[in-house]
């Protein structure tokens, strides 16, 4: 079956032979325009592909270049709140990685465990919690992809967090780094479980980006990982957040998140 799915893209990508891959989260489509002499295949064209269901994310993937580079986009991931069993995420990951992905660039939309890390920041995710109580690992294991227990002692890459970090810096853009924590959804915290997951350690909290991290690890990507701060968690400030404002203030950062992934795929 995902060598059917493999196959059905490497026909549709035609000379292009892309090693990095893109994920688009929340309101951060917009690289996705950026690509040049772009091939689009919409997900509900793609054999066995599950669809994507959630509004601000558009669902099909994107080859093309970036900065001259190959690079294959995702416009649209798949959550596990949408009801999409866990596997899922493995098979698209396993699909991927035979088609010849090697370097996964993971973005999302996050809410804010620090109160120095303001909404339209970004952040440099240097490590996660699992917190979702799922893995798509769970299973059995196909040894030609990985291995049945994978290590996360490095599942962002070191190399690509010191390069992204440079990049930030030469360009002015603020970046912050810390750790993610990844819940189930689709409710937003209560103020207690934002107090929770501060004494955790966690420094943004968010509904994706852990379940691709995994797979990736485990089938040997490497990683970069960023999130755009949409909110404070709740309890942090006063105001209410929802849906809209993680679209708006993701809008708002995404010409600066733009500016880093583009340097980082020339310079990779
Ligand atoms: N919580 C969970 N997921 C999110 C948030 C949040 O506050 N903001 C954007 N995605």
């Amino acid at each position: 079956m995902i060598h059917e799915t493999a196959s059905f893209i490497l026909e549709q990508l035609g000379t292009y032979r892309p090693q990095t891959l893109i994920i688009l989260g929340s309101g951060l489509g917009g690289l996705g325009e950026e690509i040049k002499n772009p091939i689009y295949i919409d997900y509900k064209d793609i054999p066995h592909w599950p669809q994507s269901t959630v509004s601000g994310h558009k669902g099909r993937l994107i080859a093309g270049l970036l900065e001259d580079k190959e690079v294959l986009c995702m416009q649209g991931r798949f959550h596990l709140y949408e009801g999409h069993a866990p596997e899922t995420i493995k098979m698209v990951m396993s699909v991927f990685k035979i088609i010849g992905i090697k370097n996964l660039v993971v973005t999302n939309a996050a809410g804010s465990l620090k109160q120095e890390m303001a909404p339209s920041s970004i952040m440099l995710i240097t490590d996660h919690i699992n917190f979702c109580g799922r893995n798509p690992l769970v299973g059995n294991n196909d040894e030609n992809f990985g291995p049945r227990f994978p290590v996360m002692a490095n599942a962002y890459t070191k190399e690509y967090q010191e390069k992204i970090r440079a990049i930030a810096l030469q360009e002015n853009i603020s970046l912050h780094s810390g750790t993610y924590l990844m819940v189930l959804g689709p409710n937003f915290e209560t103020a207690a479980e934002i107090r929770a997951f501060q004494i955790l350690g966690a420094d943004a909290v968010g509904m994706s980006t852990v379940p691709e991290v995994l797979c990736g690890v485990w089938c040997g990507m490497k990683i970069l990982g960023l999130s755009v701060i949409t909110n404070y968690g709740t309890g942090m400030i006063q105001e209410f957040h929802g849906h809209s404002e993680t679209l708006q203030q993701a809008n708002s950062a995404a010409g600066n998140l733009t500016k880093l992934v583009r340097r980082f795929i020339k310079e990779i």
